[in-house]
């Protein structure tokens, strides 16, 4: 089982791993690794003696350079060296080990071998396909699917990350629960007839079931699910015409390698397995925003306490590294108009490099009136049309589809939109009136649940010196001052420490969070700013003291905040499958360090609480959860001024007869009469408030 002892074969996969790397650094040092350094990594790892047949990569990825080695690349120091962070599995003696491996010499910098306890390595695919073969072997499995007139042949198992609900077999060791689906053929969608009652604990090392929770009496619901049968889907809708999205001229941004610029935008792209797309030192108009921009973790948690699925949670990111399900885009479907598609280079479970064929997409989408003014006294008639740049990627992870979409608006807005699809994950319903499910298909429930997304936004707003404020919109009473009583006002309460920097979203208020400098202001005065805009919709629902709100503290806030530090990169921790709870956030605050001039890391939490209707069965019409950062006090003015109006025969009305007159007589400044009313958005903004529940 142990590689080849044999020194100079030893020797030479090192070499290799040297000069393979030397020769081929990337030019910037926050570079996504290149399939050269990971074939480099590759090699290293099969050089340690503790590496074995059954040792599999569970994570391969860029251990990034602290922010101030950048920063002082950036003024002339050399460059920080290129170092490999990988997490390797060991999937029959499940020794685990978190590495850092110097891309430059072929050193193991460190090495962490963990016990299991604080927290396991993600869940690996290899992991997930031998339940499968565990289940089917296990004699109490089959007599439960037999009791229910089942054989193993009629379902698929669906493993789950089992969490951490304190059982002493499932100490240390790597737990999947699985739930059965039945399946009438190779193409019938299982999630539509759940195996309910029945779930089972497996020690996936151990290659056995060491628990099997049956609970009988549940009906496997029949109603098909196959929404991709023309039966099912019906006659095809008539009338609908094809929307074509032309840029005679092409796009108007440019990438080169990750970097890329756009009207004033100036950033790199990243990508990673577990974070997936990484936004990086963000600049507009050649002042730093946002230096690093992530979702740094998921959780979608279920509010069914039913015994067979009170522990169904899901950390997409840390537990199942989402990035890596990157789905690989066609031109004209997922995107639309003059698309730019980036491969994207991960390593597999062999340490191999994989490229994800067109996994991130990059487009500019008209987004509507920009600005817009016609007036009374000067005749003056003036209208800008607003742009942005969009960058984006889908994953699929298990039932449900993310995409994740980042905006960069012409006006210095910055936007991150999670857009979720898929399938729901069904249950048996257990009668009328049931409080944590929807009936969504007769017999088929569909639990209640919530996706909760992490964004860790680094910010550098016009530098590193910054301080978070809460904003909220006052009421103020009837006073000498205000003897009307019509005066509100806002309230500015500075976020002066790790410890108090847990915040809840209140639309009621207005409540916003200001990043502002605290040494740049504006020509009048104000700190220059960016302003965070939740969505605010509910943080977790669990109760405070179950095992989910201790393992995704994060989820019960809307805003936490911390002083940078590089080694805090993930709102759960680093170990999130079966952590027992505490990490991430939680010890980021611990410290309580001062907040007011520092360097600044915010943690938002944004999503959506799911009460699934029946228009989300069989697939779900896509549904968004989105966050907005807006310059505030950035600018003196309006910082769009110079936009030049579009050309005319962007504007042109079409003809229409008995209508509003000849084509072509307006001139760019109108376009009332247009196809395409511009001060409508178009289908990109028609999500607000158009939530789940
Ligand atoms: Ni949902």
């Amino acid at each position: 089982m142990i590689p080849d002892p044999d020194k100079e074969n030893h020797m030479t996969l090192t070499d290799l791993a040297a000069t393979s790397t030397a020769a081929s650094a990337p030019a910037h040092p926050l570079a996504s690794l290149t399939a050269t350094e990971i074939e480099a990594v590759r090699a290293v790892v099969l050089s340690l003696p503790s590496t074995t047949e059954q040792t599999r990569f569970a994570y391969v990825g860029l251990d990034e350079p602290a922010k101030g080695d950048i920063l002082a690349w950036e003024q002339g120091a050399p460059a920080p060296a290129r170092v490999a962070r990988v997490q390797l599995l060991d999937m029959l003696s499940a020794r685990s080990s978190d590495l850092r491996v110097s891309l430059a010499t072929g050193e193991v910098l460190s090495e962490t071998v963990l016990d299991g306890t604080a927290g396991q390595l993600p869940v690996l695919d290899a992991e997930f396909e031998a339940v499968g073969d565990i289940a089917n072997a296990d004699e109490a499995w089959i007599a439960a699917l037999a009791a229910r007139g089942l054989a193993t042949s009629d379902v698929v198992l669906v493993p789950l990350s089992a969490g951490h609900y304190g059982y002493a077999q499932e100490d240390g060791r790597r737990i999947l629960r699985a739930f059965a689906f039945q399946q009438f053929s190779p193409s019938d969608h299982p999630w539509a007839h759940p195996v309910d009652g029945l779930t089972a604990y497996i020690d996936v090392a151990d290659r056995r079931i060491i628990e099997i929770v049956d609970t009988p009496g549940f009906d496997i619901p029949q109603t098909s699910g196959n929404f991709d049968d023309p039966a099912v889907q019906g006659p095809p809708l008539e009338g609908l015409k094809p929307i074509e999205i032309t840029q005679p001229e092409g796009s108007s941004f440019t990438v080169e390698d990750e970097h890329v610029v756009w009207g004033d935008w100036d950033l790199r792209i990243g990508f990673d397995t577990r974070e997936g797309l990484i936004m990086r030192q963000l600049s507009f108009k050649g002042r730093p925003v946002m230096y690093r921009g992530s979702i740094s973790e998921m959780v979608v948690p279920y509010g069914d306490p039913a015994p067979n699925r009170f522990w169904q949670n899901y950390f997409d990111t840390g537990e199942y590294l989402f990035g890596r399900y990157t789905n690989e885009l066609e031109l004209g479907c997922d995107c639309v108009g003059d698309i730019t598609y980036l491969d994207v280079t991960l390593a597999d479970e062999l340490g191999l490099p994989r490229t994800v064929r067109n996994g991130v997409c990059m487009h500019e989408e008209d987004f509507g009136s920009l600005w817009k003014h016609t007036d009374i006294f000067t005749g003056s008639a003036e209208v800008r049309r607003q742009r942005r740049l969009v960058i984006s990627f889908f994953t699929t992870v298990g039932n449900y589809d993310y995409g994740f979409f980042w905006y960069l608006y012409l006006d210095g807005t910055i936007e991150c939109e999670a857009k979720l699809t898929g399938i729901l994950f069904t249950s048996a319903y257990p009668g009328e009136g049931y409080p944590f499910a929807s009936e969504v298909a007769p017999g088929l429930g569909a639990p209640y649940h919530q996706h909760l997304f992490s964004a860790r936004l680094d910010m550098t707003v016009d530098g590193i010196a910054n301080v978070v404020n809460e904003i909220d919109a006052v009421r103020v009473p009837i006073s000498a001052e205000n003897p009307a009583g019509n005066a509100f006002t806002k309230q500015v309460t500075p976020i002066t420490s790790e410890l108090v920097s847990g915040r809840v979203a209140d639309g009621a208020r207005n409540r916003v969070w200001q990043i502002a400098s605290t040494e740049k202001t504006t020509a009048m005065g104000q700190p220059t700013s960016y302003v965070l805009f939740p969505t605010e919709t509910p943080v977790l629902l669990a109760d405070d003291d179950s095992s989910i709100a201790a393992r995704a503290t994060f989820a019960t806030k809307n805003l936490f905040v911390t002083k940078y530090d590089p080694a805090e990169r993930y709102a759960a921790g680093d170990f999130v499958n079966q952590h027992p709870g505490g990490a991430g956030i939680p010890e980021f605050i611990a410290g309580d360090e001062p907040l007011v001039g520092e360097d600044l890391v915010l943690w938002h939490t944004f999503g959506l609480t799911h009460f699934p209707r029946n228009e989300d069965w069989p697939v779900m019409p896509m549904d968004y959860a989105k966050f907005t950062l807006k310059p505030y006090n950035f600018f003196e003015r309006n910082p769009t001024l110079n936009v030049p109006p579009s050309t005319a025969a962007h504007c042109a009305p079409k003809a229409v007869s008995g209508g509003y007159g000849p084509a072509g007589h307006d001139h760019s400044g109108h376009d009332h009469a247009g196809p395409d009313h511009s001060g409508h958005d178009h289908a990109g903004h028609d999500h607000h408030g158009h939530h789940h529940g």
